[in-house]
């Protein structure tokens, strides 16, 4: 890779003009997101999600990627190769949680679903999991509509506690193989954890199928 690649810079003005469409696909998701939740809430008297959290990449993990890619470093540059400069993760509680939501999402007639990549079944081999998808939201300018793309990763609680911790002590850095051992095995311990906490709500339901709405 060049010396010029590597310290490439996109001007902080390009990079606002840049993310100003990704942020209003990126909340219109999020407040659709959230007002389906409370929509199945009432209509079910159950919550699959548990909270939602959106961002913008920053300036510098774009130019970081883009590098990583040995991509030219630019805003166009960005918006080509680029998918996930809007992110927007849903904690769910439980794996069916997961699957309700995106069967919800899926029946959205305005957005697109760009890509999906589904490391719940298939998780990776450190043990990740997580349901990505890329959807395709529109917005529009006087000069027309444009679909730009959303990355949503849909999780359930233990699966972001693993991913929030590998990422802070392992993701994408020189990483011993007892402490690669470690996160794998506990990537199984806490999806064991949580069939038994499902199994746990159902009983519960079952004794008391009045559960008061939170
Ligand atoms: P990135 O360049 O990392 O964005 O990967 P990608 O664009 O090829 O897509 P991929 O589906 O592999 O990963 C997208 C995102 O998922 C990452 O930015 C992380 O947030 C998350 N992710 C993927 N793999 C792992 C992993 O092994 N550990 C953790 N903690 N997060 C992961
Ligand atoms: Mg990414």
């Amino acid at each position: 890779m060049s010396e010029e690649l590597k310290t490439s810079k996109i001007p902080r003005e390009d990079y606002e003009q840049l993310i100003d469409p990704y942020k209003e696909a990126m909340t219109r998701l999020e407040v659709r997101i959230n007002g389906l939740n409370e929509d199945y809430r009432k209509k079910y008297r159950d919550y699959p999600i548990h909270n939602v959290q959106a961002r913008i990449k920053s300036k510098k993990s774009i130019e970081h990627k883009l590098i990583r890619r040995e991509l030219e470093v630019s805003a166009y540059s960005a918006k080509d190769n680029l998918t996930d400069i809007a992110g927007i993760r849903v904690i769910c509680y439980f794996i069916e949680d997961i699957y309700t939501i995106l069967s919800l999402i899926k029946e959205q007639t305005d957005l697109l679903v760009l890509k999906e990549n589904d490391y719940i079944n298939y998780p990776k081999p450190s043990g990740y999991k997580s349901y990505h998808m890329v959807m395709g939201v529109p917005v529009y300018r006087v000069d027309g509509m444009q679909y730009y793309p959303v990355e949503i990763q849909f999780r359930t609680l233990s699966m972001d506690l693993w991913a929030s911790m590998e990422h802070r002590i392992c993701y994408k850095d020189e990483t011993s193989e007892e402490t690669l051992y470690a996160f794998r095995h506990y990537a199984s311990e806490l999806s064991e954890m949580e069939r038994r906490m499902k199994q746990l709500l159902t009983e519960t339901r079952r004794e008391n199928p009045k559960e008061p709405m939170v």
